[in-house]
Order: structure tokens, then sequence, then C-alpha cells
């Protein structure tokens, strides 16, 4: 089953909500459809957010009726743009397509653009596969790993950045354990890393958020590995709310913690991480769990949905092109210049 397919002119996305309870694939035929799917989370994880918004500009591109072309795609891009603003790889995969349609009539768009689009996909899924080479090859055998939130193939393309490296390290026979947090309010390690690995075949622990310090002070834990949403110049790294609290737990039990995404993944433009927009989110996230309300239904709460990790807490950062390890923002530069070469 594809979570993000494109087929007959409609964007086919698995509602990611729902599981692992039920599988519902939704079709999506507007703009709009495929902005509600990434504001209410039905698709997320900041590739798998970028792959989605690429083809919503071929919607927007199909869509055109009479008018000025340009305008019209402007007005969907920003529309788009618009539904989350903390992962990158949203604002990078929008700009990408927005090379091919400012540069295209309303004629020949819709197939460049679902060219491009599905480049895109595909792109990501070959660099989830090198960065899972490159991570696995840094796990110990018998591994016994922590992750937070979900950086698997739901998260992406379809391979995964943290859950890649893992599925990677497990084909390798170096895993032993992977405990996943639960990750709340919206409890993507419990509903997805979990779900996801168990599919697998991959040995899963699921644990509540509160329990990581306790398994890196019982010795449980040898490596903490997470993804990310936006990586500033100087390594500073954005990921679901929570994975900062884990890091500093990491940096006190002398755990290792490894941050792990794609070049699409890194703003150059922020030279730190205080430059990274955290999305609020709404507090009944907070309040309620499943749709039952957990909290009185007025209590003020608060709802960042992401926090930053500083990169003196992160031991290495692995993309496809390799190991950041140290000087981060020379490694990461130097990265960026191997990637232009080819
Ligand atoms: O709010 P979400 O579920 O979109 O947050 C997802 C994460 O924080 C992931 O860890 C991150 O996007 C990396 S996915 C490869």
């Amino acid at each position: 089953m594809k979570h993000i397919e494109w087929k007959d002119h409609k964007l086919y996305l698995l509602d990611q909500r729902l599981l692992p309870g039920r599988t519902v694939i939704t079709e999506n035929v507007t703009v709009e459809d495929v902005c509600d799917k990434i504001r209410t989370l039905a698709v997320r994880g900041a590739p798998a957010i970028s792959i989605t918004a690429a083809y919503g500009m071929v919607i927007a591109a199909e869509s055109f009726r009479a008018g000025d072309f340009q305008s019209h795609m402007e007005e969907n891009h920003r529309r788009l743009a618009a539904t989350r603003p903390t992962a990158v790889n949203l604002f990078w995969a929008l700009a990408e397509m927005k090379k091919v349609w400012s540069a295209a009539d309303a004629a020949e768009a819709p197939a460049l653009l679902l060219a491009k689009a599905r480049e895109i996909e595909a792109d990501d899924v070959r660099r989830c596969r090198r960065l899972s080479a490159h991570g696995a090859a840094l796990l110990p055998a018998g591994a016994r790993i922590l992750t937070h939130c979900n950086a698997g193939a739901l998260a992406t393309g379809g391979y995964g950045t943290a859950l890649g490296i893992i599925r990677r390290g497990c084909e390798e026979g170096k895993v032993a354990m992977v405990y996943a947090d639960e990750t709340r309010p919206l409890l993507q390690g419990a509903r997805l890393t979990a779900y996801e690995l168990m599919e697998d075949g991959v040995p899963v622990t699921l644990i509540t958020d509160n329990m990581a310090a306790h398994m890196m002070k019982s010795g449980k834990i040898d490596l903490v590995i997470t993804g990310a949403d936006r990586i500033a110049a100087n390594g500073d790294a954005a990921n679901k709310i929570g994975t900062y609290g884990v890091a500093v737990l990491a940096a006190y039990h002398r755990v290792p913690f490894y941050i792990t995404a794609p070049l699409s993944t890194f703003d150059l433009t922020i030279p730190t991480g205080s430059d990274i927009i955290i999305e609020e989110r709404d507090g009944d996230e907070v309040r309620s769990l499943g749709g039952v309300f957990t909290a009185p239904k007025d209590v003020p709460v608060e709802n960042p949905a992401f926090d930053v990790t500083p990169h003196e807490l992160i031991k290495a950062i692995i993309t496809e092109e390799g190991v950041i390890e140290g000087d981060f923002e020379r490694g990461i530069r130097a990265q960026f210049e191997a990637a232009a070469k080819g």
C-alpha cells in the first residue's frame, strides 16, 4: 500500500490520523483538499509533506481555467506554503515546483509539473536509502535504539530517515531493540512508529515519553536517532516536541544522540536554530487524547509542535552525503558543495 499516490489526475493519501486502527485512503482533487490533509496531519513528516505539496501544485496547474496562469499558480503556491511553518522541506519542494511553472505556459505546465513531483518523490527514497547506509554503519552490534516521533516510511517518500537507518541496521543484524517514545500530544511514536516497525518485523518496545530518563539510567539505551524538520547552518535541529528533552537526557547519561535528515531538510539561510519558526497547534490536542478530553475543556495550554536541539547536544548528523561530526557548520557546507558537484 502506497501512502502517497498520484493516479488519474487525483492524489491518494493514506489518512495517518486513523492509524493503526483503520486504513483509509483519501481522494484529493483540489488544492484545498491537499492543504487540509497537510494542516490536519493526515499526511505528516517533513519529506512526506513536501512530496504531497509538490503534487498539490500539479492539481493547481490542472485546475487552471481562465485568467493569468502565473497569478493562479502563485496563489496556490502561497496556500500550500501556509499549511505548516516549521518543516523546511515544504518550502524547498514548492520552490523546486516554482522553477518549473514559472517557466511554462498553462498548456505544458501540468505534464512538466507531474514529472517534477514524481522526481521529488523518487529522489527522496534514494536519499533516504543512502543516508540509511551511512547511519547503519554507525550502529554497534546488538544496538538498543531510542527514537522519538515517526521518521519512517510514512513520514517520507517510502523508506524513512531514522527508521530507514533502523531498517537497514536490522538487515545487517545489528538491532536488538527499538524503543519508541509514544510522542504526545498526537502519538506519532505509538500510532505510527510502533505500527511501522511491527509490520516490518523490527523488534520494538513502546514507552511513554516520561520513561526515557529511567530507561537511559537503567542502561537500556545505547543510542538515540531522530529525524528533523529543519536544520540551521550551524547544525541546530528542529524536530517533534520532546526531542530536545531526549537530547538533554542523552547528554547527561552519555548516550550518543544522532539526527538524520536529507539535505532538503537543511535551511542554510538561517545561521542558528533560534531563527526557526515553531508551529503552535490547537490546544485541544493537549487537552484530549483520541478525541476524549483528559483535562478541563477550558484549561490554558501551550502546544508547540516542535523544539530545537542545539548542535552541542548532537553527536553527528547523518545525511545522504555522509556523517557530519565536529564542526557542523563546515561539515554541512562541505556536504552541500559535494552534492552540487554531483
Ligand atoms: O508533526 P509531524 O508529525 O509532521 O512531525 C514529524 C517529525 O517531527 C519528524 O520527526 C520529522 O518530520 C522527520 S520525518 C523524516
